[in-house]
């Protein structure tokens, strides 16, 4: 089976490697060895001696390396919304499996994406566009299926989950913290991604489409950043016996949906609380499951990359066993997503 890579940053780099290091675990796990058809990149003068893989397969020619016949599966872990776009609907359509990590283009257009998988009868996974190595989506998309979720309370962003961890246990400033973080390598390349709360809602669209067979569009969910969270709110919510965590919240009510994302205080006995530093955590209450906790991390190219190899190993399973791709997305009821004003 053969496996067309685009991209080739933090994540892409570690596929790579993982592919390599793992290769006879994914073949015994697959049924068949998994080889790499080519790695689309932007710059392919960059040294890149470093990873085990043939330098001949980099190329910069993304959309031929999708149309390969050879191809089977495309994994776009490049990110942006175009030209990632067109290279995974023309891999759906053309009816090869695909696995991506882009949040924000799921966030943004998932419906085009969706149409594209039925179109082409293909599978459209995307464990690692939210909360890196935690299995979350595919929990929501498929093990919790039986159940009626009612609310999700989720740390869906690490760069601000230790902006509020430092300001909290150290009394670091704002602006201390979001250097001390950018330093870390855990923030956007933009951080206003992350502390105007664009990245946490491009995850809780998700999130909350998959938890309430619904298509959540990103400018339905409410945001508010965490740049106002002062060192007089921490202290105040420690007064009270709480914490200020940057959290994301899908509930579902009579009426339909609501979605946000923003600073919130929370009692310090609540298992959200003590989610610190970088890690994420989400919080999952269902009607027969009841209480559920996703913990890990969040961000980082290894962890990451682990979601995204589980992803490549179920879409290769299923072609190798003719099962019908696995799109519960297509069956989305009109559940209404209430706005919440400002
Ligand atoms: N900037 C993101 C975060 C990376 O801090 O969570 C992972 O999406």
């Amino acid at each position: 089976m053969k496996l067309a890579l685009l991209g080739c940053g933090t994540v892409g780099s570690e596929v790579v490697r993982l592919m390599h290091d793992k290769a006879d675990d994914l073949a015994a796990r697959i049924g068949e060895r998994m080889e790499i058809a080519g790695v689309a990149v932007r710059r392919p003068g960059r040294d890149r001696s470093h990873l085990p893989i043939d330098p001949n397969l980099f190329t910069t020619d993304a959309l031929g390396l999708v149309k390969r016949p050879d191809v089977d599966i495309v994994v776009e872990v490049a990110g942006g919304i175009e030209p990632a776009r067109t290279w995974i609907t023309t891999a759906l359509s053309e009816g090869k499996a695909v696995v991506t990590a882009n949040k924000a283009l799921l966030a943004a257009d998932g419906a085009s994406l969706n149409a594209a998988a039925v179109a082409g009868d293909a599978d459209l996974y995307y464990e690692a566009a939210v909360a890196g190595a935690i299995p979350l989506l595919r929990p929501l998309r498929d093990s919790l299926h039986g159940d009626s979720i009612d609310r999700v309370l989720g740390i869906v962003n690490g760069t601000t989950n230790f902006i509020c961890t430092q300001m909290t246990q150290t009394g670091a400033s704002f602006g201390e913290a979001l250097a001390e973080a950018g330093e870390l390598g855990y923030a956007e390349a933009d951080p206003s991604a992350d502390i105007d709360g664009y990245d946490a809602a491009a995850k809780a669209a998700i999130i909350a489409s998959l938890a309430f067979h619904t298509k959540v569009e990103l400018s339905e969910v409410y945001r508010e950043g965490i740049t106002d969270v002062t060192a007089a709110d921490v202290a105040a919510a420690a007064e009270q016996g709480c914490v200020v965590k940057p959290l994301c919240i899908a509930t579902r009510e009579p009426d339909g949906v609501s979605v946000r994302v923003h600073p919130a205080m929370i009692d310090k006995a609540h298992p959200l609380a003590s989610v610190n530093g970088a890690y994420n955590a989400v919080f999952v209450e269902a009607e027969a499951a009841g209480s559920l906790m996703f913990y890990g991390a969040g961000a980082g190219g290894t962890a990451t990359a682990s979601a995204v190899l589980g992803d490549i190993v179920a879409v290769a399973r299923h072609r190798r066993g003719g099962v019908t791709a696995f799109r519960p997305e297509a069956a989305w009821g009109d559940l209404p997503v209430k706005s919440i004003g400002e």
